[in-house]
Formats: C-alpha cells, structure tokens, sequence
C-alpha cells in the first residue's frame, strides 16, 4: 500500500478533502494517508502555520494532496504555499485547463497548459519597509530557474503531444527580470525544433485570453504572471471549483487545486470538490494508478452529465450530494 501525505488546510479544505478521499477509496485504490495538519489552526497548537513534521512527511511519502490554506494579507506568518513549495523545491507549477462536460462556458474547446515558476520572482517575499510611507518588494529572477522551469515547460509538451509554447513575460518594461526569463526560454526553445514557440506580453495575453482562449496550448511563466493568468484560465473553464493543480519539483510532487480556502462557503456543505479531485487523479497517474484515474474521471464526467453540479456551476447539489453521486457511478 503506498503511503501519501494528506494536507487539509482549512476554510472549505477538510470538506473537499474527505469528499476527495472517499471517491478514491470507493474506487479501490487502497492508500494509507499520513494526514496533517497545516494553516490558522495550526499556529494556536503549535505556534507555525506549517511545522517541520509537514515537510518531513512529504519528503518521507514523497507524494503529497493538499487542500488550500489561509494566508492572512498584510501581516503575520509567510504563506504556507510559498514556504512549502521552497522548501520542497517543487519549482513547477502545473495547471492544466480544459473544459468539463455540461459546465456551460463561453468557449468551448479550451485546452491550455499553464506552466508558472513557483520558486522565485515577487513570490519570494523579499520585502522591505523602506520609512513609513514607502515599501519595496523586489522580482528576484535566475537563470538557473527559469531554464528549468522552461525545460520542464518543454519536456511536458513532448511528452503530452502538445505543439506550441507561448513565453508570457513583460520584458519590455523589467528588461532585466523578465529579460533573464525570456532569453532563458529562448535557448532551451532551440532545442525543441519540434515545438513551435512564441513570445507574447503578458497585458496581450490576457487580452488575447479573453478573446480567443483556443490560440494556446502551453503557456510558460514567471511566478506572478503565472498565478494571475492560471485563473484567468481557471475562470474560461467554469470557474476556480474546477481548476486543478500540481506542484511538481525533482524529488517531489504536492498536488492541489488552483483555488484558495473559499471563506465565504466554508463549512456549509456548498464546496465544489471538483478541482481537488481532479488533482488527486493527476496525483493517481503520478503513482500509476492510471486505470483508477480514469475510473474516477469517467464517475465524474457522469455526474457532470447528469446535470448533478453545486452552486458554483449553476446546481444546487451539496458537497456532499456531488460526492456520492460521483461515487454511485464507480
Ligand atoms: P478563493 O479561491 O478561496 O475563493 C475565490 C472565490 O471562488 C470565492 O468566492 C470562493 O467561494 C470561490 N471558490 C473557490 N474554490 C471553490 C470551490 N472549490 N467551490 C466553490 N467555490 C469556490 O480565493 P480568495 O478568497 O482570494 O482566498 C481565500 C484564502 O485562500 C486566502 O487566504 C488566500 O491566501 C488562500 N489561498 C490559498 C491557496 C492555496 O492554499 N493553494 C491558493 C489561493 C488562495
């Protein structure tokens, strides 16, 4: 039986993560979880939002599903996301988007690959309270990191039969920043004659987005772009409900979902626990549960089908009602 770390998280995180792990167990897939505990509750107990023993745990199981977790704006601890994909180096981020049967959007045939470098750049956190009335937050970007986040960027598009790489950045205004990341995606581009590769700012792009989403396939970005435009893309697919996600590094993985902890529905059974369970069948076929995870997306695409949907996507099932629905169809 294959051991994997279980991040809850809070907000509406314990709910989709007990929908997520009944769906996979009435799927058969027989996993023993090493649960814990990370976010607000946690700093009470044990004065951290993200104590040592979560990192150990993944670095033991080296597969980790975690749910979203608060970070406070403006003041207290360093967001749980950003220490953990540090620590981990899991220094890609991974957000396929594509549209989901009857989840009515404005275009149909959305298939686009976000790629976001998830170690550096404003996400570092690297900031300073200059005097009172001014601050600064510095864009640290390498070269080392953006030449592998453009490598994976490339290698997934080989591998996944994809054609096209779009290097979204604003080089013409942080020449030195962005430059460094778009003359990195430049030479690993070289490489890949088989791929075709573009160069688009990131204004353009969203524009571009906006329009006409079925111009792009794999969209490759520094950290900040990167989290902005995968929910843009999140939002052309029905909404962040759906929007799944995977933190992908050399020695590690920690699947979650694009979304947050969703205050303003957690604990009242409204979540939608699409976007966790499509990550924890990305989590499945990373382990090579492969036929388990088309068992459990075909029960879902049925559900969708049957018209069975929560309040996000215009139902009025339940948490709850959506699960078992899903599960009846395993
Ligand atoms: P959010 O993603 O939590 O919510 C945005 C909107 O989408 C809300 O109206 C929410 O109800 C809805 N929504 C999100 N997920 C949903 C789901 N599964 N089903 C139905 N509706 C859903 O973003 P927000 O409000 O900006 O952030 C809340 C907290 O989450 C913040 O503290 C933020 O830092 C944290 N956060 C954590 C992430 C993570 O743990 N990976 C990622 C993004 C935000």
């Amino acid at each position: 039986m294959k051991t994997i770390t279980l991040i809850k998280g809070d907000g509406i995180g314990p709910e989709i993560t007990d929908a997520v792990v009944k769906i996979i167990a009435a799927a058969g897939v027989q996993i023993d979880w090493d649960v814990q505990t990370a976010g607000a509750d946690v700093i009470e107990k044990e004065g951290v939002p993200l104590p040592q023993r979560v990192i150990d745990s993944v670095k033991r199981n080296k597969v980790a599903l975690k749910s979203p977790v608060t970070t406070p704006i403006g003041k207290g601890f360093r967001s749980v996301n950003v220490q953990l994909r540090k620590d981990l180096d899991l220094y890609s981020n991974l957000r396929p988007c594509y549209n989901l049967p009857n989840v009515k959007t404005r275009y149909d045939n959305v298939d686009i690959v976000v790629v976001r470098e998830n170690t550096e750049d404003l996400y570092a956190g690297i900031e300073r309270q200059i005097d009172e009335d001014t601050a600064e937050s510095i864009k640290r970007i390498t070269r080392s990191a953006s030449e592998r986040i453009a490598q994976f960027a490339f290698d997934y598009a080989v591998k996944n039969n994809r054609k096209l790489v779009h290097v979204v950045t604003k080089a013409n205004i942080c020449k030195l920043s962005d430059g460094l990341f778009l003359e990195s995606a430049r030479k690993i581009a070289a490489k890949y004659p088989q791929i075709q590769f573009k160069e688009i700012l990131v204004d353009n792009c969203c524009m571009q987005l906006v329009q006409n989403p079925n111009q792009f396939d794999v969209l490759l970005l520094p950290n900040l772009y990167g989290d902005i435009v995968s929910d843009l893309c999140a939002g052309l697919i029905g909404g962040l409900g759906i929007a799944q996600g995977a933190n992908i590094g050399t020695d590690y993985a920690v699947f979650e979902p694009v979304h947050g902890s969703a205050p303003d529905i957690a604990g009242q059974n409204k979540a939608n626990p699409t976007a966790m369970l499509m990550s924890a069948i990305e989590m499945l076929k990373y382990i090579g549960e492969t036929e388990a995870a088309e068992n459990i997306k075909n029960a879902l695409f049925k559900t969708l089908e049957a018209g069975i949907k929560t309040a996000d996507l215009g139902g009025n099932s339940t948490c709850t009602e959506f699960t078992d629905n899903i599960i009846s169809h395993l």
